[in-house]
């Protein structure tokens, strides 16, 4: 079976990878000396794109950029060619072809991204992507390429090998699934010896039955062919194509801030400067298991270490909070001066500077907008000039120039970068931050409404399921021309069609007068999640 026909006989789930939005990977390549292009007028390639989700969103945010998209599924393909014409976008095209036979054209990519990619096709179509990278990106360009890595996935590679043996003869896509994940769950209660191997198997096994989607469970685990690669050798496959690493998309997976001082120092003496045996190690000290390794053409001056300066010219955006329960380990207590702020997934940054920490509560609380730094800064120079806000005046730096200020802030908001928390961006899109007078839902969602899907993109962008039925039939209403007073009485009548589950566990049907009443508090504070769900167009 081909990589292909796999593909059109299971569909893949269509997702959002926030993390090869152009808007954060022009952000990146900025903070290393590329004159990156802004998504408002980039050209973007994705190959691989399956039905091109990723691609519609961006063509809706950014009407003057152009996308094109290539997929050798015939199915994925006319799934996303139906949605650009419901939705009547002319900036994307999108492409049924096997990337190895397609014609590009001669306009130059800002940036090419391949998600999911490049383990999955043979080392041919590997060298036909890092080719078309180095023949048509532009001299600022960035590729984006994700895959499996090693060492972490010598692990993986392992329950691969036991799963393609066991599932070998059979080809129908959901009768391979149930094989494989009989053989899991019996490894899982079989495997019973106490030893390293059993240790690792049972882990394995476990993950991979946690896999809830079939269908990304049959194409990542139970494809033909997975080919993992490490760092090293795929900065030199990218090397011999005439392509430098840049970064990771994923910033914050090169960070060492995790580590203890000693190991740190031990990394950089193993790493001798070069970026590469950097990441390197690191991999071996993470395991880490997969990589999206953004690219740039050979020729380019790559400045490292990344330049704070260009965070000025960014936005910033972050689901951070201050944790008010901060206690300074060297003095036991709280300390009044610190101050720490954490992201999921455990990233946190402990700050002395009012500023820094002023500008990262704003961050915090206008989380999912993203906020032009060089605006806060400008803000806190009119406030600490007119000397209104009193905490800070307690501070230190109210007597810095503001050159001096500005390089603080810089300095501080990169290393929030760096830590994983917050996120920068160049043009980042754009959506409303609270409900207008007339809500409207962003058109890819009203179309996926349409099309009776129950996964949402957001205008962030990501992906957002509504669980709830009212808040389902909220959505669907805001449509641009109701105001608060209409959008209440068109959802009480629709509301009115749905059970209601009482306190005794019985379903009723409840009147207009009650439904009134049940949601008169509840619409304003369905409008405002649906802002902070960046559902809504700006
Ligand atoms: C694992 S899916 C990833 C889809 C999407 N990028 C994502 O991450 O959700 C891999 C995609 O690559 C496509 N593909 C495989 N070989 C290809 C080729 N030679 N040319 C173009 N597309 C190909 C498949 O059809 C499939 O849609």
């Amino acid at each position: 079976m081909t990589a292909a026909f796999a593909y059109d006989a299971l569909q893949y789930p269509a997702l959002i990878f926030p993390q090869m939005h152009p808007s954060r990977l022009a952000a990146i390549g900025r903070l290393h000396g590329l004159a990156s292009a802004s998504p408002i007028h980039c050209r973007l390639l994705e190959v691989g794109c399956g039905d091109g989700l990723q691609l519609l969103s961006l063509a809706l945010a950014y009407p003057q950029a152009q996308f094109v998209g290539v997929d050798m599924s015939q199915t994925a393909i006319a799934r996303g060619e139906a949605m650009r014409q419901q939705l009547g976008l002319t900036n994307l095209q999108l492409h049924a072809a096997d990337v190895c036979q397609w014609e590009c054209g001669a306009a130059p990519f800002d940036y090419i991204v391949a998600h999911g990619f490049f383990s999955w096709v043979p080392v041919s179509v590997q060298d036909t992507l890092l080719a078309l990278c180095q023949r048509m990106l532009t001299a600022s360009g960035i590729a984006y390429i994700s895959y499996n890595a090693l060492p972490g996935c010598h692990l993986r590679r392992m329950m691969w090998d036991m799963l393609r043996q066991h599932t070998s003869s059979i080809n129908e896509p959901s009768q391979k699934i149930v094989q494989a994940r009989e053989l899991l769950a019996w490894l899982q209660v079989s495997v019973t010896t106490k030893t390293p191997y059993a240790d690792v198997v049972r882990h394995e096994a476990q993950d991979l039955l946690d896999k809830t989607e079939s269908a990304v469970f049959y194409h990542d685990d139970l494809a033909e062919l997975n080919l993992p690669y490490s760092i090293t050798d795929f900065a030199a496959r990218a090397h011999a194509h005439g392509l430098s690493f840049l970064a990771e998309a994923e910033y914050h997976d090169s960070s060492g801030a995790s580590l203890p001082d000693h190991t740190a120092a031990s990394l950089a003496q193993l790493a001798t400067g070069d970026v590469i045996r950097r990441e390197q190690y690191l991999d071996y000290l993470k395991g880490r298991r997969f990589r999206q390794t953004l690219l740039c053409r050979q020729e380019v001056a790559i400045v490292r270490p990344a330049q704070a300066d260009a965070v000025l010219q960014m936005q910033a955006a972050g689901h951070l909070h201050e944790d008010t329960a901060f206690v300074d380990t060297a003095i036991g207590k709280a300390h009044p001066g610190l101050r720490r702020f954490c992201a999921s997934g455990g990233a946190a940054l402990t700050t002395p500077n009012a500023l820094v920490a002023s500008v990262l509560t704003t961050i915090g609380n206008a989380f999912p907008c993203a906020l032009s730094v060089d605006t806060l800064l400008q803000q806190h120079l009119a406030t600490t000039q007119s000397g209104s806000n009193p905490r800070e005046e307690q501070h230190e730096e109210q007597h810095e120039n503001p050159q001096a200020i500005r390089g603080t802030l810089c300095k501080a908001l990169l290393i929030a970068f760096e830590y994983g928390l917050l996120t920068l961006h160049v043009d980042a899109p754009a959506f409303a931050n609270s409900p207008s007078e007339y809500p409207c839902l962003n058109p890819l969602s009203r179309v996926q409404l349409e099309n009776g899907q129950d996964m949402l993109t957001s205008l962030r962008p990501s992906m957002v399921r509504l669980d709830s039925q009212l808040g389902l039939e909220l959505v669907k209403l805001l449509d641009g021309k109701r105001d608060r007073a209409a959008l209440l009485q068109a959802l009480v009548e629709r509301m009115q069609e749905f059970a209601v589950v009482g306190a005794d566990g019985k379903e009723s049907i409840q009147t207009s007068e009650w439904w009134q009443d049940h949601l008169a508090g509840q619409l304003e504070s369905g409008l405002q999640l649906a802002c902070k769900m960046a559902l809504l167009d700006a």
